[in-house]
């Protein structure tokens, strides 16, 4: 009885993953609060608009006064709010620091103090850099190569940190996401290769042989719910990999062909960017019970699908689908 009681306060809820998770959240019963600024589309929630356990503010998270209000009374924060790539931080990197970094460690001192219970962190596998080895477990160091690499394992410390008898924090670094959403992402590699193949007719592929962790976006949605309903001891100050399938880059530009249409020719351009990102959920699972269920060709078909119904209308021009021509043509401050 207490979980539909339970008031859920989701940052960037507008956002690729919130727009999969706010509903499932409504569908379990919890009360939900969206803050976004709405970057990518006002309607992105429209389907569960008028939701009577839903409510949306229109808001920036780097707004203390904002904040201090509006989470007042709230269980849970889901934290998702970020300027969510590496070209998008590198645009503007004092206002990606100001929104990604700074407003975290204000976030985190205000809602201890509005009496919050919980608050999970949306960091990112990117945080380890490249590896040798050939399972990335969470012991091992972390390497990041970028600024918002580097300011999610910063956040994470700040989490940890700040963990207290009543204030249970965790991280969760996830893999790259794939899949359909109703705000939809096609600056992600599965999106992208699959968008090409439909959009474009041609797949292309740098390199090729880098791998990439993968994760459906109806496993990464359904992580988060699984979150909330753990006792505190099992999750409190911990910080878990989050991902189903590893794959070459390659091999996911061939998984595309095969269900697009073998006559899709694959490009392959080579790359002095030989980035290797592959990590290992096994703890996750072992600690957690979650393991991830939907595969990569899963989403390649849900997208397929997607496309065909008209629910990505211009997929090669619209901006909201690319995160860094969005930043580009915005002026946030
Ligand atoms: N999508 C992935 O593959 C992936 C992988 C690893 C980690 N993550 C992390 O998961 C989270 C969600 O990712 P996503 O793909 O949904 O990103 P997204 O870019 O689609 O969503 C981010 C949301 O945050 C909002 N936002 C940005 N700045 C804000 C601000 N100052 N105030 C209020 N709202 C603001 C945007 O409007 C957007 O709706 C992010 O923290 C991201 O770093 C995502």
């Amino acid at each position: 009885m207490s979980k539909v009681l339970q008031k859920v306060f989701i940052t960037g809820g507008a956002g690729y993953v919130g727009a999969v998770l706010v509903p499932k959240l409504l569908n379990k019963g919890y009360q939900v609060k969206v803050i976004d600024l709405y970057i990518y589309g006002e309607g992105v929630l429209d389907s569960v608009k008028n939701h009577p356990n839903l409510i949306q503010v229109k808001g920036d998270i780097r707004n203390r006064k904002l904040l201090e209000k509006e989470t007042e009374g709230y269980d849970t924060i889901i934290h998702l709010a970020c300027i969510s790539n590496d070209p998008s931080y590198e645009l503007d990197p004092a206002l990606g620091k100001s929104i990604n970094y700074d407003a975290f460690i204000q976030l985190v001192d205000i809602v201890k103090r509005n009496g919050v219970k919980r608050l999970i962190y949306a960091s990112s596998s990117s945080v380890y850099g490249v590896k040798k080895e050939e399972e990335v477990t969470e012991d091992l160091p972390l390497e990041p190569l970028t600024d918002y690499s580097k300011y999610k394992a910063m956040c994470e410390e700040v989490l940890m940190n700040a963990g207290e008898k009543c204030f249970v924090v965790a991280a969760i670094r996830p893999s790259t996401v794939c899949g359909y959403s109703p705000r939809m992402r096609l600056d992600l590699t599965v999106n992208i290769l699959t968008s090409q193949a439909i959009n474009k007719g041609e797949i292309t592929v740098f390199g090729g042989e880098q791998m990439r962790p993968n994760i459906h976006i109806e496993d990464m949605a359904d992580l988060y719910l699984y979150l909330l309903g753990l006792p505190d001891e099992k999750i409190d100050k911990k910080i878990y990999n989050v991902g189903y399938e590893n794959y070459k880059l390659k091999d996911i530009a061939g998984m595309v062909q095969s269900i697009v249409g073998n006559q899709i020719p694959i490009k392959t351009i080579s790359t002095n960017d030989n980035r290797s990102y592959h990590i290992s959920s096994r703890k996750i699972r072992e600690e957690l019970g979650f393991s991830a269920k939907h595969t990569v060709c899963e989403a390649i078909l849900d997208l397929k699908r997607a496309f065909e119904e008209g629910k990505i209308p211009n997929p090669m021009t619209d901006i909201r689908y690319y995160n860094v021509k969005t930043m580009q043509a915005i002026k946030l401050v």
